[in-house]
């Protein structure tokens, strides 16, 4: 697989993992997850920065998005010439669900090491929902994970992904969509 193809492959195959993250930027809001509830720390379990509200919308966003992709596969195949490919059902749902569970693990991490809401914690703000979404979607694909995430193609997820969420948050930032560029 050349160079050019795997990025193509990997960016294809990660946008239903890209989107929930931003979703649930616009759509957050209303009850927290953990209730209010605090750990035996006395910090908060997760924070008011995850909301079922985010979560739910983030996830059918992503899922939305992989049908979207499915239906516009073919043609795109046909004018690239590459072989992009398709979202098993399961697969729609692992990746976005997965993104939005890594990005709530994550908060947990940030919280019991004493890291307020909204606080940088560089590389696990980067790479903890594409991680959960990888391995939440091998769980339930192992054939269509094996087929679609070669080699290259993984190597390119962990290195465009932090660049892309990176740039989409200092664009989300800057529109005033977001309160930290991170
Ligand atoms: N959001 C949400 N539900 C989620 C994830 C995100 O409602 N499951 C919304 C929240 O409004 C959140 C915003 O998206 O404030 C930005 O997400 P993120 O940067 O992940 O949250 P932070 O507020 O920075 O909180 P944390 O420190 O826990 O990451
Ligand atoms: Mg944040």
């Amino acid at each position: 697989m050349d160079a050019v193809t795997a990025v193509a492959v990997a960016f294809w195959t990660m946008l239903p993992a890209y989107v929930p993250n931003n979703a649930a930027v616009l759509a957050g809001g209303g009850r927290p997850i953990d209730g209010g509830r605090t750990w035996r720390d006395g910090k908060r379990l997760l924070g008011d920065g995850k909301t079922w509200r985010g979560t739910l919308v983030g996830t059918l966003a992503g899922a939305a998005l992989a049908a979207a992709l499915n239906v516009a596969r073919p043609a795109l195949a046909d004018a690239t010439g590459v072989a992009l490919p398709a979202f098993p059902p399961v697969v729609a749902l692992a990746l976005p669900f997965g993104a939005m569970l890594g990005d709530i693990l994550a908060s947990f991490v940030k919280r019991r090491s004493g890291r307020e809401r909204g606080a940088a914690f560089p590389l696990l703000d980067q790479l903890d929902f594409v991680v959960v979404a990888l391995v939440l979607a091998a769980l339930v694909a192992p054939a269509w994970f094996r087929a679609t995430f070669t080699l290259p193609v993984v190597l390119v997820v962990l290195v465009l992904t932090p660049v892309l969420h990176v740039l989409t948050n200092a664009g989300a930032y800057l529109l005033g969509l977001k309160d930290e560029p991170w």
